[in-house]
């Protein structure tokens, strides 16, 4: 038997995703991908629109189950039929949107209290502790948005900046043994793109999580992370890490994409948004 520390964190075996089966609008999201996510991968995952990138968030996050045949392994454990709520025990979330990932009428300590909540119960609740309330503060703080001073802020008060901010403390609190980034800063402007990207970065190197993140933005594929994985038309077609990845530029993925996906890419526009988005 493999030691703990040699199973991967996450596991993808032969995952297919088809929508609208045996209609006109019939799409294979996913095509047979098999991804391992080692414990302390730090993954950005790039691709046009449409090559299957949230699909992949989905399946492993427990939206819906992949294709008969395919399997997810968190730690080894086969997860691949159940429902989403008993994923959200080892996968934490952060979506595009801020309004997603938090709840506006609720404070900010209740959807802390949600957040460590998540995945052992599906019910309400809002008591804070004392001690829980002093763990929310040594949470926020990090962040130096003075969030710790307003835990009974309703959280619909917060900026898009702040709300993303939180949502990644909620969805990292728990310590999961993944984290899921959907484009999470392409919904704000560059400069708080910018902040929230930073603070990603040094959460998921202080806490040393395991972290897939999905992004447009080719610059920040290459200037975070230690692997980047490519997604074409539901396939994983490029795959690299550590020193290859570090030394990547634009032009390479630009010739990876041409040499793994057979087309031309005439502009880099499917790929590359200039700004932080
Ligand atoms: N719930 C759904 N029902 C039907 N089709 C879907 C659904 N979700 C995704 N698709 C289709 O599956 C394909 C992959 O979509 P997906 O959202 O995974 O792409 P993506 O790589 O995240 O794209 P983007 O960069 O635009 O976010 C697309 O053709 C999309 O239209
Ligand atoms: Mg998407």
């Amino acid at each position: 038997m493999p030691d703990d520390k040699h199973i991967p964190a996450l596991r993808m075996v032969d995952v297919s995703k088809i929508f609208a089966r045996k209609t006109l609008d019939e799409v294979k999201a996913l095509d047979g991908v098999s991804l391992d996510i080692n414990e302390g991968d730090y993954i950005c995952m790039i691709g046009s629109n449409g090559s299957g990138k949230s699909t992949c968030l989905n399946v492993i996050a427990g939206v819906f189950p992949p294709e008969r045949g395919g399997k997810i392994l968190i730690k080894d454990n086969d997860v691949t039929n159940l429902p989403e709520y008993q994923h959200a025990k080892y996968v934490g979330r952060v979506w595009q949107d801020p309004s997603v990932g938090t709840c506006a009428r609720l404070t900010i300590e209740e959807n802390l209290s949600m957040a460590v909540l998540r995945g052992r119960t599906r019910g309400l609740h809002k008591a804070v502790s004392k001690s829980r309330r002093t763990s929310f503060k040594e949470a926020l703080e990090p962040l130096g948005m003075g969030l710790e001073n307003r835990l009974t802020a309703p959280v619909g008060t917060l900026s898009g900046g702040q709300r993303q901010a939180l949502s990644l403390i909620m969805a990292t609190i728990t310590r999961p043994v993944v984290l899921l980034l959907d484009e999470h800063v392409a919904a704000l402007d560059p400069k708080t793109a910018q902040i929230v990207m930073e603070l990603t970065d040094m959460v998921v190197h202080r806490d040393n999580i395991t972290a897939l993140m999905v992004t447009h933005n080719m610059e920040i594929a290459l200037r975070y992370g230690s692997r980047l994985v490519m997604m074409h038309k539901g396939k994983c077609i490029f795959d690299v890490a550590g020193a290859r990845k570090a030394g990547l530029t634009i032009p390479d993925l630009m010739k990876a994409f041409e040499k793994e996906a057979g087309e031309m890419l005439h502009d880099d526009s499917t790929l590359l948004v200039s700004a932080a988005g």
